[in-house]
């Protein structure tokens, strides 16, 4: 029993340091082009979450030269970035995170940056 409880500890603790980490990661790297909801240089984690999924996402941080035109840019403006295997999985989980959540047909729930507070926004 006691080795459950270890267990699921172990898993809770590991898995709010990921999100952690991802923020470092995206404090380091990421930030001066990209916000989490807001437009920059770069699309918003928002609505990178909202149509890629991981595979996309890791692609395009480690070559985004190949990866940007695949995605439908013509022209590559984001350098590549070399990081570990760990601070990829942070931080595409971090992005992967600003998900939007659908509601109905016009309205999705955003729970990023405060998961206690979502807001609903209606789309445009
Ligand atoms: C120098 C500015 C710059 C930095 C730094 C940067 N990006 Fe980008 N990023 C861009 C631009 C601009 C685009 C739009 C595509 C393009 O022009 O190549 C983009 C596109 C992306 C996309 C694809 C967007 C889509 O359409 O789905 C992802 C994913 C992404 N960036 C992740 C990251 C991550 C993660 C980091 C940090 C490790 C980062 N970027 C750092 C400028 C930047």
């Amino acid at each position: 029993m006691n080795k459950i409880i270890y267990l699921l500890l172990f898993i809770l603790i590991n898995s709010s340091l990921m999100a952690e980490d991802g923020k470092k990661v995206f404090e380091t790297y990421c930030w001066g082009c990209h916000h989490q909801t807001a437009v920059a240089f770069g699309p918003p984690f928002e609505e990178i979450a909202a149509k890629r999924n991981v595979e996309e996402i890791r692609a395009m941080i480690t070559s985004p030269q190949e990866v940007s035109k695949i995605l439908g840019y013509a022209r590559n403006a984001m350098p590549a970035f070399q990081l570990s295997d760990e601070n990829l999985t942070a931080i595409t989980t971090y992005i992967t995170s600003y998900k939007p959540v659908k509601v109905e047909e016009n309205k999705t729930i955003i729970q990023n940056p405060y998961p206690n507070i979502a807001k609903i926004e209606e789309k445009k």
